[in-house]
């Protein structure tokens, strides 16, 4: 390929700034000093295009002379079949045209044949990063599955579970990424009981939300593992003042995008958003302790949720902390569920030191009590829940 200079005007690296960038090819890696300075730049295989999407990178760089011909149209192949893939610039002397039409089937992909000065590669690489950021979100061309989590009362386990669910999903087998979402803005606890850290500070962007894009999403996100990321925001009284309706709403539209699942913990108290964002789920759990009290507030929340949206979408009771007796005389299940007046769709047992060992030791009840029964409900719950097609439909979808 061509040799390219490294000195670059100041402005052509501007948007590049904190971009994951993966390059193929070595001539190419040589850029990260010129129109690349700024962004993240990663050197990598073709294998790394199978699957890659737009949460795990920003843009992709090839060098098409640097690979075999049909190693590379099978690795592009593998990523036009991807979920949200990144954006692609090819570059080379001669590319084959098979290549170049998988290529295209990217919606947001570019070609600049070699030779070429680091100002054409800035200029593509602009054009492209530019095209994602104008791409309107959308959320109704996703397939992602969504499940929104909220307490009938507070302390019913509702950020438990949402934990629990997120990471079993991110344990199935599969390549499917999965997103938790604590949208308690003042007081949530995912991070800390996953013993992760709060990154997503909605209130900076004030009523500019249609400026966060799939980018600033991952600069919010904190991976957990290698499949499951978190969005929280850090403790902050006003968190829920200063975070815009449409800031909200759009990080739940980008996300959706981007993760092949996404679980919402709501706050139990009515929002701007709690509609929209619940009429975008698929799902909704409410959650409710084996207490006489939460059950009757479970009920009225999933008939208050259920009219409100008036989509036909009803709530999932999930009852936790079975088999609890500490405190006195528990309801059955079937108690339960007389006083719920419908089915629960799962139960999830009581085990106080797994559910404390997690919290204390940050991470999932999954990672540090492997064995204890919460983890197996959940699964069941998961797998269940998973086995059902897609609830969602136009009519039900966020506006
Ligand atoms: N199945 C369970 N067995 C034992 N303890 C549990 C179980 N589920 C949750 N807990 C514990 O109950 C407490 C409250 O749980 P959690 O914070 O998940 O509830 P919440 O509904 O999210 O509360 P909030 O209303 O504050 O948001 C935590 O200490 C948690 O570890
Ligand atoms: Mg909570």
């Amino acid at each position: 390929m061509a040799a390219l200079g490294s000195k670059t005007p100041p402005a052509a690296a501007a948007g590049l700034q904190g971009r994951r960038v993966l390059v193929l090819g070595a001539a190419l890696v040589g850029l990260a000093e010129g129109p690349l300075a700024g962004a993240d730049v990663t050197a990598g295989g073709v294998e790394q295009l199978d699957g890659l999407s737009l949460a795990a990178c920003d843009l992709v760089l090839i060098d098409a002379d640097a690979w075999e011909a049909p190693a590379l149209a099978a690795a592009v192949k593998a990523l036009t079949a991807a979920k949200s893939p990144p954006p692609v610039l090819m570059t080379g002397e001669s590319l084959p045209a098979g290549l170049v039409r998988n290529l295209l089937r990217l919606e947001h992909a570019d070609i600049l044949e070699a030779p070429f000065s680091p100002e054409q590669l800035s200029a593509a690489v602009q054009g492209l990063i530019a095209g994602m950021v104008a791409a309107p979100a959308a959320a109704s061309a996703s397939d992602s599955r969504c499940w929104a989590v909220i307490g009938a009362v507070g302390g019913s386990g509702a950020t438990t579970i949402a934990v629990e669910i997120a990471t079993a999903l991110a344990e199935r087998p599969g390549k499917e990424r999965v997103c938790l979402i604590d949208l308690n803005f003042a007081d949530g606890a995912a991070a800390a009981y996953l013993g992760s850290t709060a990154a997503m500070r909605l209130g900076d962007f004030g009523p500019a939300a249609e400026r966060i894009d799939q980018s600033m999403l991952q600069a919010f996100a904190t991976p957990v593992s290698e499949r499951l990321d978190l969005l929280a925001h850090p403790r902050e009284a006003q968190a829920f003042d200063t975070a815009s309706r449409e800031a909200v709403l759009r990080v739940l539209e980008i996300a959706c995008e981007a993760y092949d699942w996404v679980i919402l913990d709501m706050p139990r108290h009515r929002r701007a958003w709690t509609l929209e964002a619940l009429s975008g789920a698929d799902e909704v759990l409410v959650i409710s302790e084996l207490t006489v009290p939460a059950l009757l507030a479970a009920r009225a929340l999933s008939d208050e949720i259920e009219d409100a949206l008036g989509s036909g979408l009803k709530p999932r009771m999930v009852v936790n902390r079975l088999g609890s007796r500490m405190f006195g005389p528990a309801p059955s299940m079937a108690e339960a569920e007389r006083a719920l007046q419908r089915k629960a769709l799962a139960g999830v047992s009581s085990d106080w030191e797994a559910a404390a060992a997690s919290v204390n030791l940050g991470g999932p009840i999954a990672q540090h009590r492997p064995k204890s029964k919460i983890v197996k409900d959940i699964q069941m719950l998961v797998e269940k829940l998973a086995a059902e097609p897609a609830r969602r439909d136009s009519q039900t979808r966020a506006a």
